[in-house]
């Protein structure tokens, strides 16, 4: 069995080194469901709730997962397949002042970013089991593939006062949604994904699925939260962050397909630039950078 546990999972928290080496560790706020909507919603739900939190800047980060969700998110208006016992489905709610000074004028680096923290810790918690063919790998911009299958992806969505105005907290919020497949579906996985989609594991270890998530969220908070970059540390940091980026991206060197302006391109994928963006060059010898969208790998 590996039943999602609240205390579990705090606990891993609070025996982590990566609580002992920051200077700043705040200890979340978790709920746990058995279905939701889908956990984005829950805490836009909370930020809502909590205006009152939120203005006192009070330094509470929520976590909202769930065993199943019944509209699970993905991104470019995709749905998430979320069935009940086999993944983790979990939002992180912050407000913008919590993140790193890095991350001021670069939120779009947000995604990229834990797209890292999320390789990092599946290599983490897979510590003793992890052949090399099955580190975690990550195809631009923000999915997790493991053994040429996509088993988890992320969804960030920012909320400003101005675009919400049924929210007064007067700063931008942040949900981080995070989306894993632990184990493969009894039922497999629905026949539109299921050449695309994996699992990280094939039989149950009891709480793997506690671990994992106090691995995310403390990678989560040494790489988005800690707080004490300069503006002069700020741009080695994000370049650090791109270079361990790049070494994971498995996209570079390939020939994909993407839309440009509604045109379909070929190209082959050469680099990845510092504000993350993909530098695609296509067979004319032009250069283009994409910053959105998706990529469909050819070879
Ligand atoms: C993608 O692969 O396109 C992103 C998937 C993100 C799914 C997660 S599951 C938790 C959170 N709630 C949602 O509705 N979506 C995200």
């Amino acid at each position: 069995m590996d039943t999602l546990n609240k205390n579990q999972i705090l606990n891993f928290i609070k025996e982590s080194d990566v609580k002992k080496s920051l200077h700043r560790f705040l200890v979340p706020e978790i709920d746990i469901f058995d279905c939701v909507n889908s956990t984005n919603d829950v805490c836009m739900r909370y930020a809502k709730n909590h205006i009152y939190d939120i203005k006192n800047n009070t330094n509470n980060i929520y976590v909202a997962i769930s065993e199943s969700q019944s509209s699970g998110r993905g991104r470019l208006g995709r749905s998430f397949f979320s069935p009940s016992g086999t993944g983790i489905y979990m939002s992180i709610l912050l407000r913008k002042s919590m993140l790193n000074p890095l991350f001021n004028n670069k939120l779009h680096a947000l995604t990229p970013v834990t797209a890292l923290c999320l390789s990092e810790a599946i290599e983490k918690t897979l510590i003793t089991k992890l052949s090399n063919k099955m580190k975690p790998k990550i195809k631009w911009v923000n999915d997790i593939y493991m053994n040429n299958h996509k088993v988890a992806g992320i969804l960030t969505e920012l909320y400003s006062p101005i675009s919400d105005s049924s929210i007064s907290t007067g700063e931008p919020y942040i949900i981080i949604g995070i989306g894993i497949n632990v184990y493969e579906p009894i039922e497999g996985f629905p026949d539109d994904i299921r050449n695309k989609a994996g699992s990280i594991l094939k039989k149950t270890e009891e709480n793997f699925r506690n671990k994992l998530i106090s691995n995310i969220f403390c990678e989560i908070s040494k790489s988005l939260l800690t707080g004490k970059t300069d503006i002069k540390t700020a741009d080695t940091q994000l370049a650090n962050f791109v270079l361990e980026y790049k070494k994971r991206c498995f996209v570079l060197g390939k020939n994909v397909t993407f839309n440009l302006h509604g045109v379909n391109e070929m190209a082959r994928a050469v680099d990845i630039n510092q504000d993350f963006e993909l530098i695609v060059q296509s067979p004319d010898g032009e250069f283009n950078s994409l910053n959105c969208g998706d990529v469909i790998i050819l070879s």
